[in-house]
């Protein structure tokens, strides 16, 4: 088994007949719930779900997961997500696949909210650039405040570059690099301040992290 089919595999065991799951986005999920399908077929459970993309939508579906939404279960059992960096104190940047807004949503809205991961992304300062979505009328405006608050901004564009990307919300996705992060909770508040921006990847909010490496899992807990 590789890093992402171990911690898939050590998640799915979290989940209880009759949950209602947060689902996040991007490869490591994609593993989980093709590995959370199979638990279904084999034992026949009822398993709910809010998908936080299109992309985790559909393969939920595949899964037979029943997907809901948050007008119905207002609070979720369980949320598990993946994540692009994460440090010492489960601080985590998150948002390589643009789906960071649903995602914190559902983080948010969940009982227990646990990343799941390849030990590679742990890092003691949280570094990578910060995804954040902006609607698109905003653009101009929201670069100049994250130039002026040391940000280096680049508009995420298709593998063509045909133009920006567009999130499954309709808006554009900022990658800012503002270097080792001292103080991840204060940098995620101030972004969110900023009008036009609507959610930002910096998520402070996990429980609990499972790392995967070649010599097993690493679980953390906050
Ligand atoms: C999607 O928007 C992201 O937040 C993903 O959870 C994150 O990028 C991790 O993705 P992988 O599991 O594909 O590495």
């Amino acid at each position: 088994m590789n890093e992402k089919e171990i911690v898939a595999e050590e998640a799915v065991k979290l989940v209880e007949d009759g949950m209602v799951l947060g689902i996040g986005s991007g490869t490591t999920i994609a593993v989980f719930l093709e590995k959370l399908g199979e638990r279904i077929k084999k034992e026949g459970l009822e398993v709910y779900g809010v998908p936080s993309s299109y992309q985790s939508h559909f393969l939920a579906l595949k899964a037979g997961i029943r997907i809901v939404d948050l007008f119905e279960y207002s609070e979720l059992d369980l949320c598990i997500d993946g994540a692009d960096q994460i440090d010492k104190n489960l601080n985590c940047i998150k948002g390589g696949g643009g789906a960071l807004t649903r995602e914190k949503i559902v983080s948010q809205a969940s009982k227990r909210f646990i990343v799941i991961a390849e030990e590679r992304k742990f890092v003691d300062k949280l570094s990578m650039p910060v995804p954040i979505e902006v609607i698109p009328f905003a653009y101009g405006h929201v670069v100049r405040k994250l130039q002026e608050m040391g940000g280096i901004c680049k508009l995420r564009e298709g593998s063509g570059k045909l133009g920006p990307v567009i999130s499954d919300n309709g808006n554009f996705i900022i990658d800012c690099n503002f270097d080792e992060i001292e103080n991840p909770k204060e940098l995620e508040l101030s972004l969110n301040a900023i009008a036009g921006i609507v959610e930002n990847g910096i998520f402070c909010n996990v429980d609990e992290v499972i790392l995967g490496s070649k010599d097993g899992i690493k679980i953390l807990k906050r």
